[in-house]
């Protein structure tokens, strides 16, 4: 694994678009899977700033998204699939044919997460950028998750509603259940870039990183894989 450890949010932003950036001049019709949350907010301002004035184009690209909530559709505005509108797909030059996403409010879930499988193993990822959970979680594979585990609907944990319970006005209104990629997917990809920052990461990255390779720290299955890079702030590498 490769650690770099930078000042803070920017400067995570800073190192993981110059990856992006250059996957995309080798290969300009990349498959990128994003994650939503905070820790990618920062990434995700600077490439619609840098589209704006430097017009790296997206129309080739080809993205996927981690999950989605169970029973937040698209005009929810806190389903993911808003987010990632909201936040960049809106903004930048992507193809809206070339978006994939889990749908959380289709009847038949389980049939959603067998497209959602198919499309994945069509569809290799050159880079895969993931937050991380306080409890070691990516996606939304909770502590416990089989390694092996493909796209399936997970019941989340109390921890994890607690934690995005901040994004909603109450906790009560934090959806219970999500549709999350599954580890053996995640870890599909050519590149994968982690981005962590704030206190509240610490033990998890610690977990990822020297813990054993273990379901109970989802996150530590990228141990497994050669080309990861943890790019950290100096909180969230401060059990390191
Ligand atoms: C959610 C998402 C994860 C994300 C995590 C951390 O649970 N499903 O993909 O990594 O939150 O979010 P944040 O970056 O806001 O701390």
């Amino acid at each position: 694994m490769k650690i770099i450890v930078v000042g803070g949010a920017e400067d995570t932003a800073k190192v993981a678009f110059q990856e992006i950036k250059a996957t995309l001049k080798k290969k300009p019709n990349a498959t990128i899977c994003f994650p939503t949350g905070s820790s990618p907010l920062p990434l995700y301002k600077a490439m619609v700033a840098d589209f704006k004035k430097s017009k790296t184009s997206y129309k080739n690209v080809v993205t996927f998204n981690l999950d989605e909530y169970k029973g937040l559709g698209a005009k929810h505005t806190q389903s993911y699939r808003y987010f990632m509108d909201t936040n960049l797909f809106n903004s930048i030059d992507v193809n809206k044919d070339n978006i994939h996403f889990p749908n959380g409010v289709i009847k038949d879930l389980n049939a959603e997460c067998n497209r959602y499988h198919e499309e994945l193993v069509n569809n290799h990822r050159d880079i895969q950028i993931l937050g991380i959970g306080s409890n070691g979680h990516i996606g939304f594979n909770e502590p416990g998750t089989s390694f092996d585990s493909v796209t399936h609907v997970v019941s989340l944990s109390a921890s994890t509603i607690r934690d995005n319970s901040r994004f909603f006005s109450s906790i009560k209104e934090v959806p219970k259940q999500a549709i999350t990629m599954g580890l053996s997917e995640i870890i599909d990809s050519d590149k994968i870039i982690l981005i962590a920052t704030g206190i509240n990461k610490a033990k998890a990255i610690r977990d990822c990183v020297k813990g054993p390779i273990d379901e109970n720290c989802p996150a530590s299955i990228l141990q497994k894989h050669d080309n990861v890079i943890l790019i950290l702030d100096k909180e969230a590498a401060s059990l390191l």
